[in-house]
């Protein structure tokens, strides 16, 4: 059998996998809800479901909504921590921002004894890391990480404004959560929205699963993206942000999560997940219906079932 031959066939067994896998899983359906704390999200599709791999060989499959935009929200935090990483170098950006699994809900008001936001993912984390990227105002921070996060999609990311305008509307928690950084010393500029609102338009960057796939097949490939071949950020970089995904990407339930499924990920109030097994493959899952902790019920699911059935699981 020639290699052409063999790769076909190896598509068509992970196309017919994804395809079982999403209709087995779709039962799951009425469980969970949509976000919409964020007004925008509640209009989401409950019943959209998606999948996406991406090989860090560069070969592509998708299954149910695969191409359906949705918004990237917590999905973002990963990408902009590497620019950071990348931009900064690792031990500036934790001069701000610590690395331990915080036990708690994303939105949750709480600083480590130096001051710092626990984690990079935590909504208090991520937008202390938007505002350490360095720019010369809010527009040109968020000009800087959509370039970034476009590189690790390796296409253009477009804003879905209607979503940005509903959080930038209501998120006054979030407007608090910057004000209580900025109190601590965290915070890396003394205006407040500076860092919230690119931290809300890096929110709302619309994504696919098959963007997802890829911008996690990026990490998984020690940065460089395997479809355009651009280096993106640095190995170290791209292992810092494993890492923390590893123990930190699904919130309260990280530990759960590296159990069932033994991935580093990151989930999305939009219901998407990005799961990444390293010099391998990344995945991309949406289905907007959300558990308690803000992670998608049937995306979860898929993940647990593909770690199964792919044999994902690292440990
Ligand atoms: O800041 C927020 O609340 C949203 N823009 C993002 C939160 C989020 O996605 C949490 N993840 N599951």
């Amino acid at each position: 059998m020639s290699a052409e031959d063999r790769s076909r066939l190896l598509g068509a067994a992970v196309d017919r996998v994804l395809g079982d896998a999403l209709r087995e899983v779709a039962a799951r359906i009425a469980e969970g809800s949509v976000a919409d704390y964020i007004p925008e999200l509640a209009d989401a599709d409950p019943e959209a479901f998606g999948v996406s791999i991406a090989s860090v060989l560069g070969r592509a499959y998708g299954a149910g909504d695969a191409d359906a935009p949705f918004t990237i929200q917590s999905a973002s935090k990963p990408f902009v921590y590497a620019f950071a990483c990348e931009e900064l170098g690792a031990e500036a950006v934790h001069e701000h921002v610590g690395v331990e699994p915080s036990g708690e809900p994303f939105n949750a008001i709480s600083l480590d004894e130096r001051g710092r936001p626990e984690n990079p993912f935590i909504n208090a984390g991520a937008i202390v890391t938007t505002s350490l990227v360095p720019a010369d105002d809010a527009d040109d921070r968020f000009r800087r990480i959509r370039d970034a996060l476009s590189r690790f999609a390796g296409r253009e990311l477009d804003l879905d404004d209607e979503v940005y305008r509903s959080e930038a509307a209501t998120g006054h928690r979030n407007r608090a959560l910057a004000g209580l950084a900025l109190a601590a010393g965290s915070l890396a500029t003394d205006d407040v929205d500076a860092a919230t609102d690119p931290y809300f338009r890096q929110c709302a960057l619309r994504v696919t699963t098959a963007d997802l796939a890829v911008m996690g097949a990026t990490l998984a490939n020690g940065g460089v993206n395997p479809i355009t071949r651009d280096r993106v950020v640095g190995e170290r970089a791209a292992r810092n942000t494993l890492s923390v995904m590893a123990t930190c990407g699904m919130y309260d339930r990280s530990g759960d999560w590296a159990f069932r499924v033994g991935m580093p990920a990151k989930s999305g109030v939009g219901g998407g997940i990005v799961a990444v097994r390293p010099g391998e493959f990344g995945v991309g899952v949406y289905a907007p219906p959300l558990d308690e902790a803000g992670n998608s019920v049937r995306g979860v699911a898929m993940l647990e079932a593909l770690s199964d059935r792919f044999g994902l699981h690292m440990f």
